[in-house]
């Protein structure tokens, strides 16, 4: 990125500083705001390949500055932390000019973070916020707390408690439910948590809800790494431990699709699903394709779509604006707070996804093709 004060004193000083760059390529301390797109490279990091949103995620991210000329450094780290580090420190040596970061674990980036900074490049939090640290620029993501909200309300509409339109359902309960939080070490886990266990609080002091496992602090019923198989494990448990006496779980609030089709396995192998024992309603998130099958086949209760179309689009309109030496427009500069700094965001709004939203919002959109729907399986 540009040093004005560089550039003021003028070519002598700029030589000499890049030229102790040495070889690190077009990244950093140069100025970048009048360099032609295929002279610049954006470094992309992301979680994980196991769940379709963050490929979805990292494909739209790289078309859309491929299509502006950009290059684009595109890595998927396994979900394994010293893989995402390892991948960062290679982005900042191969030159990147901005970093956009979807972290595993919000606060594990510090030092690489310290060297992008030391370079001057800029960095971008990508959908979820990278905390404990001064060196994140700017954050794109949904409406977290309202992702939340979102997933709580679709449960009570699912159990007939409230209507869509957010007044009385017919239905009083009580119902039995199980709550599940997403990773400890994602930040966005407790914003969804946050959201939906205040949705959910008049229902469960009233009475009409009732976690019967009495599991509902955010540390008992998180799953570590958003992984399917340990939310099945999670649900093979509460069934054995809390309900062996006959009684019938009525909802599930899951927090992601993967977690919801575990929980729904595990639910399916203790014999729910038939008519005499209907399955729970289950929530979730990202509208997988996979889960959005199951919701058009009545399996799954619900999903929350977060188009990542246009957070890609955000992240790159953001990444152009600090190759142009300018601020990113913020929507929201007050919500998140890293710990360290509030970092000025670019938030999305959400979408519920019941059955009969799916060819509005998701076919209609262009997002999945009928046919794909049908399969479950993206193309
Ligand atoms: C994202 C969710 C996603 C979860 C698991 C969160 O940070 O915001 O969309 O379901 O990670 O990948």
């Amino acid at each position: 990125m540009k040093r004005r004060l560089l550039a003021a004193l003028g070519g002598a000083v700029l030589a000499f500083s890049l030229a102790a760059c040495g070889g690190e390529g077009a990244g950093g301390d140069t100025d970048t705001s009048g360099q032609a797109p295929q002279d610049l490279t954006i470094g992309v990091s992301m979680p994980t390949q196991t769940s379709e949103r963050w490929i979805a995620d990292g494909n739209s991210v790289k078309e859309k500055l491929e299509a502006k000329g950009y290059k684009v450094d595109l890595q998927y780290a396994g979900d394994d932390i010293p893989t995402q580090s390892q991948q960062v420190d290679q982005m900042i040596t191969r030159g990147a000019d901005v970093l956009i970061i979807a972290a595993i674990d919000g606060t594990a980036l510090s030092s690489q973070l310290q060297a992008a900074a030391d370079k001057k490049i800029p960095v971008i939090a990508y959908d979820r916020l990278i905390r404990d640290s001064q060196n994140v620029d700017f954050y794109v993501s949904f409406d977290n707390f309202k992702v939340g909200v979102a997933q709580a309300n679709a449960l009570l509409v699912g159990l007939g408690l409230q209507n869509k339109d957010g007044s009385k359902g017919s239905k009083t309960g009580p119902f039995n439910i199980e709550v599940f939080a997403g990773s400890l070490d994602d930040n966005n886990a407790h914003f969804f948590f946050d959201g939906a266990m205040q949705t959910l609080k008049p229902f469960l002091d009233n009475g009409s809800l009732v976690v019967k496992s009495k599991q509902t602090a955010i540390e008992q019923v998180a799953i570590l790494r958003w992984q399917q198989e340990t939310a099945q494990k999670r649900m093979e448990d509460l069934l054995t431990s809390t309900y062996n006496d006959g009684s019938k779980v009525n909802g599930v609030l899951s927090p992601y699709d993967g977690l919801s089709r575990g929980i729904i396995t595990a639910l399916q192998n203790a014999g729910y699903g038939p008519a005499a024992n209907p399955i729970p309603v289950v929530t979730g998130q990202d509208a997988e394709i996979a889960s959005v099958k199951l919701i058009n086949d009545g399996v799954q209760g619900s999903t929350i779509f977060k188009d990542t179309r246009l957070l890609a689009e955000q992240a790159v309109i953001a990444a152009e604006a600090f190759l142009q030496e300018k601020q990113p427009q913020a929507n929201d500069t007050t919500t998140y707070d890293n710990g360290v700094k509030v970092v000025p965001s670019y938030l999305l709004p959400v979408q519920t996804v019941f059955k009969d939203d799916i060819k509005t919002a998701l076919i209609d959109s262009g997002y999945y093709t009928a046919e794909e729907v049908a399969a479950g399986q993206a193309k």
